[in-house]
């Protein structure tokens, strides 16, 4: 097979008309013109996206493993290196997580801990 054809992010811009829809998703370069009718999303969003880079909308819908295989018929080409991204991570990293809690008393899981205390130290008491 030969090599892809190369585009720059200016010539998908540039390409996408009216007649013609063509988007990135992860530096792949989608003609998807023959698909809008038969994208069970409709064809708006695609057309809506045209001449973009459509990776986060792409996966922001988690998109199927028979969608990401459909999608291989309408590659046209690739994005040139130089203006290649890499892949953004739009997962949770950790270091969030540890933050997002904070560290004072009252954080999430601290709270039904001192109200299981509270409580036993209540029926003990009591009883
Ligand atoms: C070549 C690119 C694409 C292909 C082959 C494709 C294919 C599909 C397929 C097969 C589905 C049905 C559900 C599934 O199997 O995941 C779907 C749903 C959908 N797609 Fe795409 N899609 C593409 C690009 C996009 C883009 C760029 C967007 C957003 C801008 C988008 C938005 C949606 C939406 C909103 C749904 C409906 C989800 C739902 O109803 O739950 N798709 N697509």
């Amino acid at each position: 097979m030969s090599d892809p054809k190369q585009y720059t992010r200016a010539e998908v811009e540039a390409q996408n008309k009216p007649e013609v829809t063509l988007f990135v998703i992860h530096n792949k370069v989608y003609n998807v013109t023959p698909f809008l009718d038969e994208h069970p999303g409709g064809h708006e969003v695609l057309v809506g996206v045209g001449g973009t880079d459509a990776s986060e909308d792409f996966d922001d819908i988690g998109h199927s493993v028979d969608a990401r295989d459909i999608m291989k018929k309408y590659l046209v080409g690739e994005i040139v290196e130089s203006e290649r991204v890499e892949k953004t991570k739009r997962s949770v990293k950790w270091d969030d997580v540890k933050h997002d809690g904070g560290s004072g008393l009252f954080s999430t899981w601290r709270v039904p801990l001192l109200a299981a205390l509270v409580a036993s130290l209540v029926y003990l008491y009591l009883t």
